[in-house]
């Protein structure tokens, strides 16, 4: 059994639980045979940790009916994370922990640098680490020979990392920009319908959109990590994301979008990166885009991305409207890569 160890149970922990433990989900099976939940952190609403395995059905409705886990739970632990981290064995480090952008994610990427010294994998969600850390973990990561893996960080699962390493593995991207923020697209789009900002945000919220901080979204951060994040990967670079110009919702007035909109055109956040002459740039810009544009369909929660390929036609790869299934599936997949080297290693 690969032990995992879930840092954070928020909506992204509780859909990949729900996922593993779905019977009619395909995932259950394959977890039920080669995964089990050992501990389960969160930072202010308890923890589990249990080395037998939690019973994660039962953990998730606890959580769903009392909104966090207490001595009714088996396994129940006040200790804090790092404490349990350190104090309890595990294989996978999956990190779904919100976004700290204020110590530049540095806590959350010494929790995954510690899991990946002390030889374990990890998955993350949260895109403080890649988008501040990425080469320091990644050289850590290869050092160890232990996987460092993260789709869930861009476009809620899409494929766009699992593609780049396997099947993109020859090529070289010149630039990339595509709409990477949903919660912004969302609000544009609601503007656009005549809804005023507050009761769009509420929506969003609802719709669980929303960063724990929506500052983050609003004033581009979201989008500048992402950037980052691809940046950092497609350019095997270390960007510093506050270095990111950010075009921030704030700019925008309900006339400015309506305005467009009567010209049969549209405001969209438009986020990229580019690696020219030696140069890598990244950008998170508020663009007036026509009809003709490859990216003015992309409505609401849905996102694009457009990768420029040097000797290769260029790559578009649009995701219409995600949940959060698709955000924990990226997870799933991660994991699915990690089972891989397991089963590889069982045959050799
Ligand atoms: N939601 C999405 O659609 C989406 C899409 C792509 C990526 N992501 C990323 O995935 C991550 C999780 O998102 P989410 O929507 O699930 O966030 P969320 O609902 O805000 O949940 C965050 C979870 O992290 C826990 N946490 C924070 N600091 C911790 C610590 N030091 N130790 C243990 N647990 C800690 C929180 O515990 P407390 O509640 O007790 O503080 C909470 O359980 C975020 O980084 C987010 O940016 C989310």
């Amino acid at each position: 059994m690969i032990r995992l160890f879930l840092v954070g149970f928020g909506n992204v922990g509780r859909e990949l639980a729900r996922l593993l433990k779905d019977r009619s989900s395909p995932f259950t099976d394959f977890n039920t045979r080669h995964f089990s939940v050992t501990s389960i952190a969160t930072r202010s609403h308890g923890s589990l940790s249990a080395a037998e395995g939690i019973d994660v059905q039962k953990a998730l409705n606890y959580f769903l009916q009392k909104g966090r886990f207490d001595r009714g739970c088996d396994g129940f632990t006040n200790a804090a994370t790092d404490e349990l981290l350190q104090h309890t064995d595990y294989d996978v480090l999956v990190d779904l922990s919100a976004l700290e952008l204020k110590d530049f994610a540095r806590s959350s990427a010494q929790r995954l640098e510690r899991a990946l010294r002390a030889g374990k994998h990890v998955v993350t969600a949260n895109k403080g680490p890649i988008a501040f850390h990425y080469q320091k973990l990644k050289t850590l990561a290869q050092k160890q020979q232990r996987k460092l893996l993260f789709e869930s960080t861009v476009m809620d699962g899409t494929p766009i990392f699992n593609m780049y390493r396997a099947a993109l593995a020859g090529a070289t991207v010149k630039q990339f920009s595509g709409i990477l923020n949903s919660t912004t697209n969302f609000l544009l789009g609601e503007l656009e319908s005549g809804v005023e900002l507050p009761a769009a945000l509420d929506k969003a919220r609802r719709l669980g959109m929303v960063e724990a901080d929506a500052n983050h979204d609003l004033q581009g951060w979201d989008a500048a990590l992402k950037s980052a994040i691809l940046c950092n990967v497609f350019f095997d670079t270390q960007i510093d994301p506050f270095q990111i110009p950010r075009d921030s919702f704030e700019r925008i007035t309900p006339e400015d979008v309506q305005k467009a909109k009567k010209a049969g055109k549209r405001l969209k956040f438009v986020a990229g990166g580019s690696h020219e002459n030696g140069q890598i740039k990244a950008w998170v810009k508020l663009q007036v885009l026509k009809a003709d544009h490859p990216f003015f369909s992309v409505d609401a929660s849905s996102s694009i991305l457009q990768i420029e390929l040097k000797n290769l036609a260029t790559l578009t790869i649009v995701q219409r409207h995600p949940t959060i299934t698709d955000t924990a599936y990226g997870v799933i997949s991660d994991l699915l890569q990690i089972l891989k080297i397991y089963k590889e290693r069982k045959t050799q």
